[in-house]
């Protein structure tokens, strides 16, 4: 098995948090480069957390701040999901210090340097490094072998009735990925519900001794809060899926799909117009994950997690 190489960008974040130690403690994937931007909180908290998190997993890769806005306003954070500090209040030893430079660039050195269709694009938060990086350098994008994101929804949103939180933040740019005619696999909300957590399962789950990460992944889950829209029983782990779907699509059923971006102001922004049955009968632009096997899912990362430092 050759590993497959790859970026993540990410804005750290609970669940950014475990999906990063899910893709280090994979040997499916070689994650060559960590960007960041701004999203569920400021970016130097993001960034800060980025160190942290991967710092803990004792690995050295490079890590790179970028976008602290979107390319048209400024973030919205998420603290009542995440918290002030990003980490559900978790405190982890800091981290090393980020790479020189900017994101954007980051990832248009390393795409430059790749084979054609070689590089796992994997995008965890609102997609600005992303665009930018293409968007300077549109000719990088047949480097890319797919592009794997958690965003967007079709059904309902969670930031607004229309828009999942991700799409929402920098929809702008998400629509430049959504054109870049390159593969592009989606995990949006009505997916990632079925990646569900509930008390329970994290008692289940904290059976299985491991080391820092999987005490730290650990805690982050007992401080998530319940949500809602599932009558407070528990809650989504987002971001994770997205990096299962590079590790082993076969945990997935999905299916071919369009996505069409609402871009404009007013009560639907940043909503993912998604056309499952062909309605509109235009190419598909994504994979649409549809289905998780979420025994399956969650037997995958408790061991690959526990197994790191
Ligand atoms: C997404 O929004 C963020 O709060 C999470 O990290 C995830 O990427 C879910 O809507
Ligand atoms: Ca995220």
């Amino acid at each position: 098995m050759t590993p497959k190489p790859c970026i993540i960008d990410c804005d750290p974040g609970t669940d950014d948090a475990i999906a990063l130690w899910l893709a280090l403690a994979s040997p499916e994937l070689d994650v060559r480069l960590v960007t960041v931007a701004g999203g569920n909180v400021g970016l130097a908290r993001t960034s800060a957390n980025a160190r942290a998190v991967i710092g803990l997993t004792g690995r050295t890769l490079p890590i790179v701040a970028g976008a602290e806005r979107s390319l048209l306003a400024d973030f919205r954070a998420e603290p009542a999901v995440h918290g002030q500090d990003g980490l559900g209040g978790v405190r982890l030893p800091e981290g090393p210090p980020l790479a020189p430079g900017v994101a954007a660039d980051a990832i248009r050195a390393e795409l430059r340097a790749a084979a054609p269709a070689s590089v796992t694009v994997i995008g965890l938060g609102p997609v600005t490094n992303l665009a930018l990086a293409f968007a300077t350098e549109p000719a990088l994008a047949d480097r890319v072998a797919e592009i794997v994101l958690m965003s967007g929804a079709w059904t309902e949103g969670n930031i607004t009735p229309a828009a999942e939180f991700n799409a929402w933040n920098d929809p702008e740019a998400l629509s430049v990925l959504l054109n870049l005619g390159r593969p592009l696999a989606m995990a949006t909300l009505d997916l990632t519900a079925q990646a569900f957590v509930t008390p329970d399962l994290v008692a289940r789950m904290a059976e299985r001794a491991g080391g820092a990460c999987w005490r730290a992944a650990l805690d982050i889950l007992r401080a998530l809060p319940a949500s809602k829209r599932f009558g407070h029983r528990g809650f989504p782990l987002h971001d994770p899926c997205a990096i299962a779907w590079a590790i082993d699509p076969g945990l997935f059923g999905a299916r071919p799909a369009r996505c069409e971006m609402d871009l404009a102001a007013g009560p639907s922004r940043g909503r993912t117009v998604i056309d499952r049955w062909d309605r509109l009968g235009r190419p598909a632009n994504l994979t649409l994950l549809e289905t998780l096997d979420a025994e399956r899912f969650f037997a995958l990362l408790a061991e690959r997690i526990a197994g790191l430092p």
